[in-house]
């Protein structure tokens, strides 16, 4: 008989909650180095279709090298698994790409402002696509996390279109890849890590002719040579945080996913977006006027009502 005395109790759920701390203060850390090395790069290098492959092959090429050395343990996947992760892969790829061409047309405080309407797609899809029904609080919090958006937006002072649509097809794209993965992951042993591991490769393997039909190699070597003339030699280090750490960001949330539930992560994501909407601002100087600061503030309000009314 496995008799735990209430002391115990106690302190293996303190080490739970720290440990959960530290993947969250991790994760938004890595995100927020990744945020501001992206746009560092974008800023000089517009070219985000190269950006976003790079980024899944660093951490494609990361998890080969840890699979190889036995780093990391090789997943036992079957040919049903890559089927069922192919959507997801696609979700993936245009929900990035969406993000990263928004990113390099807006500042990265006024895409995550407008991503932190998230929520706002899932209720919409699963109501409009799956039929779900969801208690009136769920519906009313999507008034302030719309309202703060369109506040924000309209108030943005350098507005763009392709910045905000960007922003606003990656929220829809990533609602599909939460839904498709969910779909995919059931019954599947394969850890949160090696399962983001497969979502790059997979990405990777899909996004570069597209990349290479928008933008194309003419354009990246001119582009990368103005951008080494303009920085120097540190631009490829730019280059390598912003790839690296994209993948450390998204590796540590899928291991904390595994450990929380879908609610508590979403949760997790909105306040991740507050240190990086934060903190871009500060590095980059964006010029903020106090109605758009408040626009921002009532979308991630809403969002954290959203999440108190699907409890
Ligand atoms: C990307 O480039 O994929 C996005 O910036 C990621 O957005 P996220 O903050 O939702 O992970």
């Amino acid at each position: 008989i496995n008799i735990e005395l209430p002391g115990e109790k106690a302190r293996t759920e303190a080490a739970q909650r720290l440990k959960i701390g530290l993947y969250f203060a991790t994760w938004w850390a890595l995100n927020v180095v990744f945020n501001i090395y992206n746009k560092k790069v974008l800023n000089a290098f517009p070219y985000p279709w190269l950006t976003s492959t790079l980024s899944l092959a660093a951490g494609s090429l990361m998890m080969l090298i840890s699979w190889a050395t036995r780093v990391a343990d090789v997943p036992k996947v079957n040919l049903d698994f890559w089927k069922a992760l192919f959507p997801v892969a696609v979700a993936h790829t245009i929900g990035h790409v969406a993000a990263t061409v928004s990113m390099s047309k807006v500042a990265a405080s006024f895409t995550h402002i407008i991503k932190s309407g998230e929520p706002a797609f899932s209720v919409l899809v699963s109501r409009f696509f799956l039929g779900e029904a969801f208690p009136l609080p769920v519906y009313l919090s999507l008034v302030p996390i719309i309202g703060g958006c369109t506040l924000a937006a309209v108030t943005e002072l350098n507005f763009n279109m392709i910045g905000f649509m960007g922003a606003m097809i990656s929220n829809l794209a990533f609602v599909f890849r939460n839904i498709f993965s969910k779909k995919g992951m059931k019954g599947m042993s394969v850890s949160g890590m090696n399962y983001y591991a497969c979502l790059s490769i997979l990405s990777l393997l899909i996004l570069p002719p597209f990349a290479i039909a928008v933008e194309g190699p003419k354009m990246w070597a001119a582009g990368w040579q103005t951008a080494m003339s303009q920085i120097g030699p540190n631009f490829v280090w730019w280059v390598a945080a912003q790839s690296v750490f994209y993948h450390l960001y998204n590796q540590v949330s899928y291991m904390s996913l595994d450990q929380i539930s879908p609610l508590t992560f979403s949760v997790g994501n909105t306040m991740k977006r507050i240190s990086v909407i934060v903190s871009s601002i500060i590095i980059f100087h964006t010029p903020v006027q106090p109605v758009n600061a408040i626009g921002a503030a009532i979308a991630i309000l809403g969002t954290f009502l959203y999440s108190q009314a699907k409890q």
